[in-house]
């Protein structure tokens, strides 16, 4: 088929990659053309682990090309996918205006029958006609009707399936998803969306066909639920701190309940990112606009904001007073695998350091240049984690990479002023940390040394 995608960030890179990958002909457009022109040479403007060897193939083998031309875009694509950002207004609903411009481009350009415009990008519940309506007018106002009926026809569906991909292992979850969602309604783009898909159901993965707004509910459903996992988590681990139980045997108590299950059930600085905290914000607003309760979701928001703090203030307490004093950081960006530093805990942690007076020597595998847009030289970054540690008071673990759970902890401990971890996703063992001789505070267990 030939595919066309609006949006190369994150989520439209991934897509048109995995669609060329499985052999369809992919043309990837995007209005940012220092991204476009770093695409065309074959550069990859994140970093997401095996994506830059499938777009480097896919585009050698002629079946993936990139556009800043996103009329040209219209007319090339069956099937339309748009994956341009909706992020948080003021109130908390999404910014609906580059989905928009999107839409009038296809509406303002559309030559063919039958096309279809695929919002993989997370959109408010139920917006799903009002896309349809737009792309509509503007046929309209070109002397089509983009309904069945009546003038000269031009049908198009517009069709909802929500991305659930994880950054960092977003290859994997784009070729072996847990389930695919497709909101539709027209029974003949009901069959064009079962066909693309059918690769997938025949090696064994769900698709699940509803109508559109459930699908849009769907997406924002499944993050409001794990970002409640964590902030219930984080919650637990603060109760846990005061009334002398462990969190980690907790966790481990709740892991084995087949009721519960054992995924995102780790307490730590608070969740980030640029899906995790906007869609929860979007779905209390959008709840909120409708007159519906939503207390519970609001409340997940302000845990995790007040987890973020909350560590800050451990760690500051464990410094004792921090003016002058150096502090070492392991991690950055929002989560391990990735360079994406939208929402990352560590920026405000980080803040909070720099108001008490701390300075700052950072280490992230690869998410430096991300930094540098928040921090610039307000703090130092390391080319190494070790070269991170050089006089500092304490270190400070904020992300969780692998490289960081099996430390040289004798080369920790010689390079530092003073024996202290602040460890913000437990991933050290406290009775190790005591045979070290290392002061060591984590989340939710009692503090060693
Ligand atoms: N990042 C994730 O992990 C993730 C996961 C699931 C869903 N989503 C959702 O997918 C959507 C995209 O997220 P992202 O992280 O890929 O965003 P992003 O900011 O990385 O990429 C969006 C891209 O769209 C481009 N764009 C803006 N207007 C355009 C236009 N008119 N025509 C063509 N391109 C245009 C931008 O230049 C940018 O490159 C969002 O709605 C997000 O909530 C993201």
């Amino acid at each position: 088929m030939k595919i066309s995608v609006f949006g190369t960030g994150y989520v439209g890179l991934v897509t048109a990659a995995c669609f060329a990958e499985l052999g369809h002909e992919v043309l990837g457009a995007d209005v940012d053309e220092g991204k476009i022109l770093r695409l065309e040479k074959g550069e990859i403007p994140i970093y997401e682990p095996g994506l830059e060897e499938i777009v480097k193939r896919n585009m050698k083998e002629r079946r993936l090309r990139f556009t800043t031309d996103t009329v040209s875009a219209v007319s090339f694509g069956e099937l339309l996918f748009v994956a341009v950002g909706t992020p948080p207004t003021d109130t908390g609903e999404p910014d609906m205006r580059y989905v928009h411009a999107v839409a009038d481009t296809i509406g303002e350009n559309l030559a063919e029958d039958r096309r279809i415009v695929i919002m993989k990008s997370t959109v408010p519940v139920g917006i799903s006609p009002q896309v349809r309506d737009r792309i509509a007018a503007k046929l309209a106002a070109r002397g089509f009707d983009g309904r069945t009926t009546g003038g000269k026809k031009m049908d198009f569906e517009v069709v909802s399936n929500p991305e659930f991909l994880k950054e960092g292992d977003a290859i994997k979850d784009f070729m072996y998803p847990d389930r695919i969602v497709v909101g539709v309604v027209a029974p003949w783009a009901r069959e064009v969306m079962a066909d693309l898909y059918a690769p997938f159901v025949k090696s064994g993965h769900k698709i699940l066909m509803m109508d559109p707004a459930s699908a849009e509910m769907a997406k924002y459903a499944a993050n409001t639920f794990l970002a409640a996992r964590i902030s219930l988590m984080n919650q637990l681990a603060g109760i846990a701190e005061v009334l002398g139980a462990d969190i980690e045997q907790v966790r481990q108590a709740l892991a084995s309940d087949q009721r519960i299950g054992k995924h995102f059930l780790y307490p730590g600085v608070g969740y980030g990112g640029s899906c995790f905290p906007k869609d929860v914000t979007a779905l209390a607003a959008t709840a909120k606009k409708a007159g519906v309760d939503h207390s519970l979701i609001a409340a997940i928001e302000e845990v995790n904001a007040a987890q973020k703090a909350r560590f800050a203030k451990k760690a500051l307490e464990a410094l004792g007073s921090a003016r002058g004093k150096k502090l070492a950081v392991w991690g950055l960006a929002f989560k391990p695998k990735t360079d994406d530093m939208r929402q990352a805990p560590s920026v405000e942690i980080i803040e909070a350091f720099l108001s008490a007076g701390a300075t700052v020597t950072a280490y992230d595998p690869v998410a430096h240049a991300e930094a540098r847009k928040a921090f610039g030289d307000r703090i130092a970054y390391a080319e190494d984690m070790y070269l991170a540690l050089d006089g500092a008071e304490a270190l400070v673990v904020i992300t969780e990479w692998a490289q960081f759970r099996e430390p040289d902890f004798q080369k920790i401990g010689a390079r530092m002023a003073r024996k202290l971890i602040v460890d913000g996703r437990n991933i050290y063992d406290p009775e190790h940390m005591r045979e070290l001789g290392f002061t060591y505070v984590s989340i939710g267990r009692p503090t060693i040394g």
